[in-house]
């Protein structure tokens, strides 16, 4: 309770700090939430932060490992929407089209959500100012109460049911549906 306290006393500058960056990039951060350490953001589309929702970056207030921070963008038409009171752990959501998150969703250390490939994959584009618009992107859509382990990258187009969870340092690129335990690269359905 005291340790509590005075952990909620010493990260109250960096909350504090976050809070007005988010909001000068134009994040629509819902009551209740706490962003701690460090947060990159880009928001040329849309962000929303839903309510008690708890975001830590750097080791210093997620000591797991990959403590790199967390990353937030969305370009033009992008869309990252995370419901209230999820737990975010340096993480890395970049969106081109959507990545939409239910309530109660953990994002381990290190997790990387991309709704892109970001290059095209002929690699005749790749290079030349085209190769973005050849490159593919489909929204990701994420349950309510999914668990979504360390080290975890989920690809453009996949959705993920409620209550499923995904084991440390799997790949997704297929759907899972609800109640599913997926590990594994490519992620397969292990219960
Ligand atoms: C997915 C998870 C929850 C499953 O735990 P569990 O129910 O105790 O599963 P088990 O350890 O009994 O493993 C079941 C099978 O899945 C395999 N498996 C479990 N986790 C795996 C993973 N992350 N990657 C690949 N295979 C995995 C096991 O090897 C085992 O295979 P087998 O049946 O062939 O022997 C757990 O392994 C995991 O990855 N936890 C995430 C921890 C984490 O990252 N926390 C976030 C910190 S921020």
């Amino acid at each position: 309770m005291v340790k509590d306290l005075v952990r909620n006393i010493i990260a109250f500058p960096s909350a504090f700090f976050n809070k007005i960056r988010l909001r000068i990039h134009g994040v629509s951060i819902g009551i209740g939430s706490v962003v701690k350490g460090k947060i990159y953001i880009v928001n040329k589309g849309k962000i929303t932060i839903g309510d008690n929702c708890i975001i830590n970056g750097r080791n210093k207030y997620d000591p797991i490992g990959c403590g790199e921070g967390c990353t937030l963008v969305t370009e033009k038409n992008g869309n990252i929407c995370i419901g209230s009171k999820c737990g975010i752990s340096n993480a890395a959501i970049y969106s081109r089209a959507s990545i939409c998150i239910g309530d109660r969703v953990l994002l381990g250390g290190g997790v990387k959500i991309y709704d892109t490939d970001f290059h095209s994959i002929e690699h005749i584009w790749r290079g030349t100012v085209e190769d973005k618009l050849h490159a593919c992107s489909e929204s990701v859509n994420i349950g309510n109460d999914v668990f979504i382990g360390a080290g975890v990258t989920i690809l453009k187009g996949v959705t993920i049911g409620d209550r499923a969870v995904v084991g440390a340092g799997a790949v997704v690129t297929k759907d899972i549906l609800a109640d599913e335990i997926w590990a594994g690269n490519p992620a397969i359905k292990i219960r």
